[in-house]
């Protein structure tokens, strides 16, 4: 398929339509045209955010969602946008977004289908009101097998990330993009906005395995664990540390912006587990944030891990229930996966007492 002229229906058709032999076409049926309805809501929202405040959806919806936050007009508009979008063509059996506190069934006027749509509609909304780059996230299952589409439930979403079927986002910059896995790779298109196609511009998205890039909220310093401060700080120490060489930080304050630098050109991303809030699990939300960019990351060579797991493995306990997130370049995610490991055996002390630190007198000999 050639870069510049294949548009994302044709790519659809002849990834996934057009391979009756491989086994997988029963697997797959209804799938691309679920994935065109999924592009259909992304240019609405595309549009809409390209307005800006002259679309009078700026501001507070003068809401809470279910996590207790404010919701903003275009969290609502936008998540209203991807229901109207996907619920009537007879392909899905439920929804959860973000936004809403318990599952959508699709309802009973329109016709029911096999799979089931998790998204976050506008991902790292709080950049709205200064005309930063936002995004929307996807992920798309199967119900699972002899389950009743019209008995789908919470139970239903509750799956580890390795069962996605496909996944995506759509990155709202100076040009909207949507980059998409169905398992065979992971591929970028750009919105050809005067046409109104999505063209692939981006086939086989590879990340480079070393990156010395790292993106991480650095005011939650003091509330992260042992092995992400060691980590950091011997990014920090630059040349002259550990690390022989000097790294970039980079803080978009969106997931979707971050992994998208990140699929262009290497680095890591990090939301760790934090004692900031003692009773969440990490800040990302598992099911339509940590795994559908982990499905996208790791189609592209990278890796994504709690620390302590890889995130498509972990299984779900609650629709909008949260996991520390390190994910990118495949060696430095190694790196920083093998320090939790070697701090959770106790192995690490030399490096992550403060006696020890590059500033201290105490400075040991790490080249044995
Ligand atoms: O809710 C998700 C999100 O907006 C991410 O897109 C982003 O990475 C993060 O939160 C930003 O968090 P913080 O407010 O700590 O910068």
């Amino acid at each position: 398929m050639q870069d510049g002229r294949t548009t994302l229906s044709k790519f659809l058709i002849d990834t996934l339509d057009r391979q009756p032999s491989s086994g997988n076409a029963a697997a797959t049926a209804g799938l691309s045209a679920l994935l065109i309805d999924v592009a259909a809501a992304i240019k609405s929202i595309s549009a809409m955010l390209t307005k800006g405040s002259l679309g009078g959806n700026y501001g507070s919806a003068q809401t809470i969602n279910t996590h207790g936050e404010e919701q903003k007009k275009l969290d609502v508009a936008t998540n209203e946008v991807f229901v109207q979008q996907c619920e009537w063509d007879g392909l899905l059996a439920a929804m959860v977004s973000e936004e809403m506190e318990d599952v959508y069934a699709i309802p009973s006027d329109y016709p029911r289908g096999d799979y089931l749509l998790a998204f976050d509609p506008l991902d790292g909304s709080s950049n709205i009101d200064i005309n930063g780059v936002v995004g929307s996230i996807f992920s798309v299952l199967r119900t699972p097998q002899g389950e009743a589409q019209d008995a789908v439930g919470e139970a239903a979403f509750l799956r580890p990330g390795y069962e996605q079927v496909a996944a995506g986002y759509a990155v709202y910059g100076p040009s909207t993009m949507l980059v998409l896995s169905v398992g065979n790779g992971t591929h970028g298109f750009t919105l050809e906005r005067d046409i109104g196609n999505f063209v692939l511009t981006h086939s086989n998205i590879r990340i480079p395995e070393d990156t010395v890039e790292f993106a991480i909220n650095a005011s939650n310093e003091r509330f992260w664990e042992p092995p992400v401060r060691r980590y950091v700080q011997e990014c920090k120490d630059g040349r002259t540390g550990c690390r022989e060489q000097d790294f970039n930080m980079r803080w978009i304050a969106s997931m979707v912006a971050e992994v998208h630098r990140i699929l262009m050109r290497g680095g890591v991303f990090m939301y760790p587990r934090d004692s900031k809030t003692p009773a969440m699990e990490g800040r990302l939300r598992l099911l339509y944030e940590a795994n559908p960019m982990s499905f996208l990351v790791e189609q592209a060579g990278g890796l994504a891990t709690t620390g302590r797991e890889r995130i498509l493995d972990v299984r779900p306990h609650a629709l909008h229930g949260r996991v520390p997130v390190i994910l990118g370049s495949k060696n430095e995610v190694e790196r920083i996966a093998r320090y939790h490991g070697e701090y959770d055996r106790g192995e690490d002390k030399p490096y992550t007492s403060p006696l020890f630190s590059p500033r201290s007198l105490f400075l040991p000999d790490f080249s044995a």
